[in-house]
């Protein structure tokens, strides 16, 4: 990948610094390793990586020259109680730039799945250091599926993964991808710098898939069946159950059923 072609269409102070490798073990663990002394904005891409991290402890499919695999290094100063807007922030900013890039309608289930006719297209791995109760840096993890082929995906995946280029017969030039994707990235930390959460919450309702359907959350040991009604102004899914009680779940794996 080109990153002084990416840097070029930049509009936006993220991604003015760009570190690329051809392969590494994971964009998230190396921008982890070097945050602390490493400008906010600073952005790690990869063309390959050997153990891509995937959520819940899962591994990311990252074969070499078809993806995007990127995690960018904030130092946002908000409370510890607010850190699932930054995957609010990073869902919006990824559902609205590959919307505009490809005309696809891409939409995000809770919490950060990107996803298009009801497949994964993409998804995002937001992790942490927090010390005495600030958060010392956030590593943004993003990995798009952009020109990979149905038939690449091991089997496990060609049933609920697919690609741009899947879906529309176009293959994209990456370079594009993630310059959108780092411009709106721009865009969406300013409101929540701001700590603008209407504006972040509206617009991440207005993308999702998830409210109004009867879902299926399992929460570690737990499963929960019920309505996806809102979401909390902390980020949290606030699920209605059949008994009229209504939990707010912070981070789990969701299923729609209907
Ligand atoms: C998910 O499980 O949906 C989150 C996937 C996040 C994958 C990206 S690829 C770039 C960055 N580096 C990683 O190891 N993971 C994230």
């Amino acid at each position: 990948m080109d990153t002084k072609e990416i840097q070029s269409k930049l509009r936006g102070s993220i991604g003015k610094e760009i570190l690329f490798y051809k392969t590494i073990n994971s964009t998230n663990l190396l921008a982890m390793e070097i945050a602390e002394k490493t400008p906010e904005g600073t952005v790690v891409i990869a063309d390959s990586q050997e153990t891509g991290r995937g959520r819940l402890g899962r591994t990311w499919l990252s074969p070499p020259h078809v993806n995007i695999y990127m995690s960018i290094i904030l130092k946002p100063v908000i409370g510890t109680h607010d850190v699932t807007l930054l995957t609010i922030m990073a869902s919006v900013a990824c559902a609205k730039a590959l919307g505009e890039a490809t005309g696809l309608n891409v939409s995000i289930k809770w919490p950060n799945d990107l996803m298009v006719s009801n497949k994964k297209i993409g998804g995002i791995l937001t992790e942490l250091k927090i010390e005495h109760n600030k958060i010392v840096y956030a590593v943004v993890g993003i990995g798009i599926n952009v020109n990979i082929e149905h038939d690449a995906f091991p089997e496990d995946l060609k049933e609920t993964a697919t690609s741009l280029k899947n879906e529309t017969g176009k293959a994209y030039h990456r370079e594009d991808i993630v310059s959108r994707v780092l411009d709106e990235i721009d865009i969406w930390y300013g409101f929540l710098k701001k700590m603008d959460r209407k504006k972040l919450l509206a617009e991440w309702e207005k993308n999702t898939s998830t409210l109004g359907k009867k879902v299926k959350v399992i929460v570690g040991k737990e499963t929960l069946v019920g309505l996806a009604e809102s979401i909390d102004n902390d980020g949290r899914l606030v699920l209605k159950l059949p008994s009229g009680e209504r939990k707010r779940i912070s981070s789990g794996d969701l299923i729609l059923l209907r």
